[in-house]
């Protein structure tokens, strides 16, 4: 197979799948707690390790289960009163709205979405800020790279209206993590979430919470915090942790924390810079070659696109086409409407085909793929 759905989920680096491998036999050999005990600086790694990557502390990193859970997580975080506003873009992903929405059903909140801009880079940096100083909102959340194309928002200068405003950020950086360098002093974020198993080719079952000094000196913790997150100092009284641990739970999965220590290690080894240098432009030779043929649009925004290559094709439906993809040895991604309500409205389709190389991927596998969605291009119509 050629895999190029590392936006769904990276290969594991071998020394991923040996540390999980080895914790999991020394678990059996010697109970879990035990297996834990033997295991604490390697374990404690998961925090210094991603501290590193995103340059800030171990004590500002928290593991969670996914992206998701670290994202509700962050948002079951913040007291939303009736009327408060949670400015996003049009381009967040599909479980932050859901998110956002079962927020206004129950607390009352309201959900501004910035304009896009005109020349269909991304969100309106300007508008997106007079926004900010109209409604004074809550929270403001960007995604960095949506799942659903290979647009970059510029969450930099999003973070600069918001520390100047001083406004609560949460940044999804899902997508970009493992595929760029992400600084969250850079970034200006207050909160920031992400995935271990895409472009940092880490383990499924991971995720983590990136919680700023100013959030964790603020009060701020989730709603249902446990024996971890907090001490239960008397009867009637518990006292959250200081570090970002208050938003863990007291069971990890070992394991998979342990994976994704060495997956983080691994990608610092790679470089971050390194990464961001061919990952994309692989999926730029592919998006060229695409955008090349007929019956084929590429749907991917903004000057400098990452390794989600997102198009439409005529004459296929979104099943059927992704089979005949998989029956060529080439691995992708369908996304539907649901998942972009107003990313796919804009561009007016239902669904896309999304091909998402990562730097282990070779020009030789990027022609290949070209190639195949060309022989079927060419079908359209004919075979289905
Ligand atoms: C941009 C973005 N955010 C969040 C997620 C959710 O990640 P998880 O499945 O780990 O919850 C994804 C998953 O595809 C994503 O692409």
């Amino acid at each position: 197979m050629i895999h190029f759905n590392n936006a769904g989920c990276g290969l594991m680096a071998r020394p991923v799948l040996q540390a999980m491998l080895d914790h999991l036999h020394l678990e059996a050999a010697i109970g879990g707690y035990e297996a834990h005990a033997a295991r604490t600086a390697e374990t404690a790694d998961f925090h210094a390790s991603l501290a590193e990557l995103l340059n800030t502390r171990p004590g500002n990193i928290a593991f969670a289960a996914s992206a998701t859970h670290a994202y509700t997580k962050a948002l079951s975080a913040i007291d939303f009163r009736p009327g408060d506003t949670i400015l996003t873009t049009r381009n967040d992903f599909v479980s932050n709205q859901i998110a956002f929405l079962s927020l206004r059903k129950r607390h009352g909140v309201k959900i501004v979405h910035a304009p896009d801009h005109p020349d269909g880079s991304g969100v309106d940096v300007d508008a997106m800020a007079a926004l900010m100083r109209a409604h004074r909102p809550r929270l403001v959340a960007a995604t960095h790279v949506p799942t659903n194309s290979g647009l970059v928002q510029p969450v930099a200068e999003i973070g600069r209206h918001c520390r100047e405003l001083d406004l609560l950020y949460l940044v999804d950086a899902c997508q970009s993590v493992g595929q760029y360098p992400v600084d969250v002093e850079e970034i200006g974020c207050d909160l920031l979430t992400a995935t271990c198993r895409k472009f940092l080719r880490g383990p499924r079952g991971s995720g983590f919470l990136y919680v700023s000094d100013r959030v964790l000196a603020a009060g701020h913790e989730p709603l249902h915090i446990d024996m971890h997150g907090a001490r239960w100092v008397a009867p009637g009284y518990y006292r959250p942790v200081d570090t970002a641990a208050r938003f863990e739970e007291w069971e990890f999965p070992y394991a998979t924390v342990l994976g994704c220590a060495a997956a983080v290690r691994y990608a610092l080894r790679v470089g971050p810079r390194a990464v961001a240098r061919r990952t994309p432009a692989l999926a730029a030779r592919l998006r060229d070659q695409l955008a090349a043929l007929p019956g084929v649009r590429t749907l991917d925004g903004g000057p400098a696109p990452a390794a989600l290559v997102t198009f439409a094709i005529e004459g296929w439906q979104a099943r059927p086409f992704k089979a005949a993809l998989d029956a060529r040895g080439v691995n992708s991604a369908l996304s539907y409407r649901e998942f972009a309500q107003y990313d796919f409205a804009d561009k007016d389709v239902e669904w896309c085909l999304r091909l998402s190389p990562h730097y282990y991927n070779t020009e030789d596998e990027v022609d290949a793929v070209a190639a195949a969605v060309a022989e079927l291009a060419g079908l359209a119509g004919s075979t289905r």
